[in-house]
């Protein structure tokens, strides 16, 4: 068995929150190639998706394990340190706590692990999001492992037939079920449409009974109770022989459907699938980016990676999300751009209720002369 761990965190935005300096990633490389010499990792890769850092790990110590969460912890204080001496914008931003104790849940980070026996060919695709929270990864799941008219083998491979399993978290209850598609579908589809509560967490095949996917599912504005901007998740899919082709596993983003996310976390906006290069959010922080890494994995090691969105078959999701991006901006402070109050990161409306409150008054009472 091997894990593969995508540990991200932003630690300073360049500029503003569109991307990560140079120097971060470098230093983060550096500390990555230290592991691998001192054996913590199989093998390990750094990217970023606008301002948030991902160490891309494979290793032996399973999931949650203290020794590579301590790992990721510590880059993470060094690239900040880096971030803080070039007064990059919010500096530590992603890491909540000063007390950590060897498990990065609760304390700001977010991190997707799956543990698989490899496969004589191994092909994995890690997502990485901007702008964005864990519940933009449900319709593209949703569509890759239960939708025939995204994946053809579905119908044609016979190791597919079965279906597959969606492991659900509630996160405002702390509490999950496991979906069994094709049978539950429509019972799962009633929760995973409401994103911003109800998130894919994991899939596993029924035929193979393996795992096939794993997605980070921290919410920073609950963990928090201050804002600190969306989550920005990550996603791991293994991909072909029983599970989804490759292409079918990239087919949903080719369709930029709408996430929450965007300028201050607080608005509705289309998903980008992008190439590396193109993964630096700016207009209006947005619109929310998506990129997709695909490696082979040998022996523990990653052959990769290979930038699967700089395709110029995905140049019209990227057209079509700029025309909704322009849509979406005329409405201004308006919803549906802007997120109901209840996802609103900020606590504007709460600071207004108590400094309006003595203005208020019940539709019940006498009319009084109107103010002037
Ligand atoms: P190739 O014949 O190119 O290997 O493609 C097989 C396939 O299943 C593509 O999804
Ligand atoms: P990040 O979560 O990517 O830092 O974005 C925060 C934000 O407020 C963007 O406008
Ligand atoms: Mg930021
Ligand atoms: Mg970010
Ligand atoms: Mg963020």
């Amino acid at each position: 068995m091997i894990t593969l761990s995508i540990i991200k965190a932003d630690t300073g935005g360049f500029v503003g929150h569109s991307s990560v300096h140079p120097e971060m990633t470098a230093a983060a490389r550096a500390a990555l190639d230290g592991a691998i010499g001192d054996h913590l990792l199989l093998d390990a890769r750094v990217a970023s998706c606008g301002d948030d850092i991902s160490l891309i790990m494979t290793h032996e110590h399973g999931s949650d394990a203290e020794p590579v969460h301590t790992f990721a912890w510590d880059v993470f204080q060094r690239t900040t340190a880096i971030a803080k001496r070039l007064g990059l914008y919010g500096a530590g931003q992603d890491l909540l706590s000063d007390a950590f104790s060897g498990n990065l849940r609760g304390m700001g980070p977010g991190y997707a692990e799956l543990e698989f026996t490899e496969r004589p060919s191994e092909p994995v695709i890690c997502f990485l999001a901007d702008k964005t929270e864990p519940g933009a990864w449900n319709l593209p799941l949703y569509k890759m492992f239960a939708d025939p008219f995204n994946t053809a083998g579905l119908v044609i491979d016979a190791k597919m037939h079965a279906g597959f399993r969606f492991e659900v978290y509630d996160l405002y209850e702390e509490k999950r079920i496991w979906f069994d598609c094709p049978a539950d579908l429509y019972e799962m589809l009633m929760y995973i449409g409401a994103p911003s509560r109800y998130v894919v967490h994991s899939v596993r095949s029924k035929t193979l009974d393996e795992q096939a996917a794993a997605t980070s599912t921290q919410r920073l504005s609950l963990i928090a109770g201050k804002y600190v901007g969306k989550d920005d998740p990550v996603m791991i899919v293994r991909a072909q022989s029983g599970l989804p082709a490759v292409g079918e596993v990239l087919e949903p983003f080719a369709f930029p459907y709408a996430v929450a996310g965007c300028m201050r976390g607080s608005h509705h906006a289309p998903i980008m699938p992008v190439g590396v290069e193109q993964a630096t959010p700016s207009r209006f922080d947005g619109p929310p980016r998506v990129v997709a890494l695909g490696f082979q994995i040998r022996d523990g090691k990653f052959v990769g990676p290979r930038d699967l969105f700089a395709d110029p078959a995905f140049d019209r999701a990227r057209s079509q999300a700029a025309a909704a991006m322009d849509y979406l901006r005329r409405h201004g402070p308006f919803e549906p751009h802007r997120l109901p109050l209840e996802d609103l990161e900020y606590t504007t409306m709460h600071t207004l209720e108590q400094r309006l409150t003595d203005r208020w008054e019940s539709l019940d009472t006498p009319k009084l002369p109107v103010p002037r």
